[in-house]
């Protein structure tokens, strides 16, 4: 390729590929399978487990296979809610009044509380129930202050939306929870978020499954859902994404492209399933990246390999950067650590090269809740996301280069030692 073929910018030709944050792709690659024994959950009565729980590591795409189960919900039928959650949530109070406001919303949608035009009352008997009836359990709130406990409000919220879904000719309503994992029970702190929201959820649904809820997170949601409830494993099903396999890869890439007039060589197509390893949110970067930079129709593994070096220097600043700063720097030792070794490391092997460093196994804890380390098997680690550990190590051969042209010292020579 000569360097006209690099395109101008903005480059005029279409480009189809979608990276983002939850941004559906043009084509939902590799999830046939989950997404059908989803439509039959939807059909289920009653359900084997009545909820699920979506788990992946970030960039694996569960925001978009979350925004297709409310689609593909809402077109069986189903009244569905997303909501992304955030740190507030963490908070029992603050969750339950979440869960109010969206049990609410979707009361207000329900169409028999519009049939019989009690939308007002509703409304106002919303804050403080007088009574209702879960099932064959009948509370009574009573509520004595301003500050409701928030099993009361969850419960409330729950079971008025059951009530009112049980005149309904629906089949019921989905509330969809986006970044669940940050609802972890604190003992310490006296916060219980999720083991609220698991009994109250448990209690209404204990006769009817018409209320029901996909929680999606990191893969600490799992855990965190079997230390707040041991019952949790009975009330859902365990669903974890990961990487496209090969030939599904394959398809994220090639069918956007023949929609969209261009093609890649095959070679070229092997070569970023290769480097990306399947990982979504990279099939979509290097897909867009190529076609945005790259001013020809058709573009083979030559051509991409001359923007290449481009291509990691923007996933660098826009993707790596940001997340290895944003670690602490102890946490940021143990992951030059890692990155000394080829694949995944255990904590024997990872504790000797730390000396300085306390408590590595918590470090490595942390890291995981933030996504960026995974475990591979027994107290054996690996990077959760593909490219990472060369980002590392090309980061250190930075370091190395500034600092010694900092202190006058030849970079040539840097680079040797
Ligand atoms: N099955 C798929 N086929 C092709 N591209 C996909 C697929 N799933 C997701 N993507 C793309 O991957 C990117 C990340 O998706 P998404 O935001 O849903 O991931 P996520 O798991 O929710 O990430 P995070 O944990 O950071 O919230 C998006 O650009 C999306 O278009
Ligand atoms: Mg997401």
């Amino acid at each position: 390729m000569n360097t006209s073929a690099l395109a101008r910018q903005p480059n005029p030709l279409p480009n189809p590929f979608r990276p983002g944050n939850g941004v559906a792709p043009p084509y939902l690659a590799g999830r046939d399978r989950l997404l059908a024994a989803f439509e039959d959950w939807l059909l289920e009565q009653p359900p084997l487990h009545a909820n699920w729980a979506l788990t992946g590591l970030r960039g694996t795409g569960k925001t978009v296979l979350l925004g297709e189960f409310a689609t593909r919900s809402e077109r069986a039928g189903w009244l569905t809610l997303q909501h992304e959650l955030g740190d507030r949530h963490r908070d029992d109070v603050r969750l339950a009044e979440a869960i109010a406001e969206d049990c609410k919303a979707l009361i207000g949608r329900a169409d028999a509380l519009a049939a019989v035009g009690q939308a007002v009352e509703r409304g106002a008997r919303w804050l403080r129930p007088k009574r209702i009836r879960v099932g064959q359990v009948s509370i009574d709130p009573s509520y004595t202050d301003d500050a409701p406990a928030a099993a009361n409000v969850m419960g409330n919220a729950f079971g008025q939306l059951d009530s009112v879904l049980s005149h309904s000719e629906r089949p019921g309503a989905i509330l969809l929870y986006d970044e669940a994992h940050l609802l972890a029970d604190d003992r310490g702190r006296e916060r219980f978020p999720l083991s609220t929201l698991l009994a109250t959820l448990g209690a209404v649904q204990r006769e009817h499954q018409r209320v029901r809820i996909i929680l999606c997170g990191l893969p600490t949601l799992s855990l965190n859902l079997k230390r707040a409830r041991t019952y949790s494993e009975r009330m859902f099903r365990h669903v974890s994404i990961g990487n496209l396999e090969l030939d599904a890869a394959e398809e994220a890439l090639a069918i956007p492209l023949a929609g969209s007039g261009r093609s890649f060589g095959l070679s070229l197509i092997g070569e970023i399933c290769e480097q990306t390893a399947g990982y979504p949110y990279f099939l979509q970067f290097f897909g867009a990246f190529a076609c945005s930079r790259i001013g020809l129709e058709h573009i083979e593994l030559a051509d991409f390999q001359r923007v290449e070096s481009a291509l990691l220097y923007e996933l660098d600043l826009a993707f790596f950067e940001d997340r290895f700063e944003g670690a602490p720097p102890t946490e940021q030792l143990v992951l030059e650590a890692m990155a000394r070794d080829t694949g995944p490391v255990t904590l024997r092997r990872l504790r000797p090269q730390l000396s300085g460093v306390a408590s590595v196994d918590l470090l490595v804890r942390r890291l995981i809740e933030r996504g960026l380390v995974y475990r591979t098997g027994r107290a054996t680690y690996d990077f959760a996301l593909p490219l990472f550990r060369s980002f590392i190590r090309r980061r250190r051969q930075l370091t190395r280069l500034t600092r010694t042209v900092r202190s006058g010292q030849n970079a040539e020579n840097a680079r040797d030692t």
